[in-house]
């Protein structure tokens, strides 16, 4: 499989069967709006492209602008069939989007890709426009043979034991910028809690409040025995 990030808590999944698109926040990011203007690299530009981004689901953890901001636009253009908690479909559905997949906490999904299961988030959510966007959450996907937990934006909770009862993971994709979820301490704690030493960083760098200092991130996890990857945004990495 391959996972590019486009920035943020923005992950493309590519498994074999289907492209999975995660929390679309990329014409509003300001650092990927940076990338476009000073980059000369075509397949770059191609990539973070919100006209051009190819994806058959797109999979919102919560109702939050920095995570649903290109959803409709990208919804409405590929077809993709969007899949989140039951009030956040339920607003893409008044919306005219109709391929959609609503869940809620705790429920698991057989999709022609593999399986989703919706998992607890310690956070708020509200849509853009004020409407109430459920609980948020989180995602483990299984597909390909492989599973990953797509964290969302959490605190640390003790239920993220469970998923590590339940889930034997290959990758936990974790918030680490602090102040609005979990930094790097509590995710390097998620990670024991979840089971999965093989940790790719979301939700830093974006906005004043959540920048981070790579070297003591990669210094904190490999003291804890852990790996942590912070991507670049653009970058590809076969999973
Ligand atoms: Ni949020
Ligand atoms: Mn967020």
């Amino acid at each position: 499989m391959n996972l590019t990030y486009l920035g943020h808590a923005c992950f493309l999944l590519e498994t074999s069967k289907a492209k999975i698109l995660f929390d679309p926040f990329i014409n509003p990011n300001s650092i990927v709006q940076e990338i476009r203007k000073s980059t000369l690299d075509k397949t770059l530009v191609s990539k973070l492209s919100v006209d051009e981004i190819e994806c058959d689901y797109v999979l919102i953890s919560h109702g939050h602008e920095d995570h649903v901001a290109d959803a409709e636009s990208i919804l409405q253009r590929t077809g993709a069939k969007v899949v989140s908690n039951f009030e956040i479909v339920s607003w893409f559905n008044e919306k005219g989007i109709s391929n959609n997949h609503p869940m809620n906490h705790g429920g698991s999904w057989e999709f022609d890709f593999g399986k989703i299961k919706y998992v607890s988030a310690v956070h708020s959510s509200v849509l853009p426009d004020g409407t109430y966007g459920g609980n948020p959450g989180g995602f483990i996907i299984q597909a390909d043979g492989q599973t990953i937990y797509y964290a969302g934006d959490t605190a640390l909770s003790y239920d993220m034991k469970l998923i590590g009862e339940e889930f034997n993971l290959d990758y936990a994709i974790l918030p680490i910028g602090d102040n609005f979820t979990m930094g790097p301490k509590d995710a390097s704690k998620a990670a024991k809690f979840v089971g999965c030493n093989n940790v790719i960083a979301m939700h830093y760098d974006t906005f004043g409040y959540i920048k981070v200092d790579h070297d003591k991130v990669q210094q904190l996890f490999s003291k804890n025995g852990q790996s942590v990857t912070l991507m670049s945004i653009g970058e590809t990495k076969e999973i």
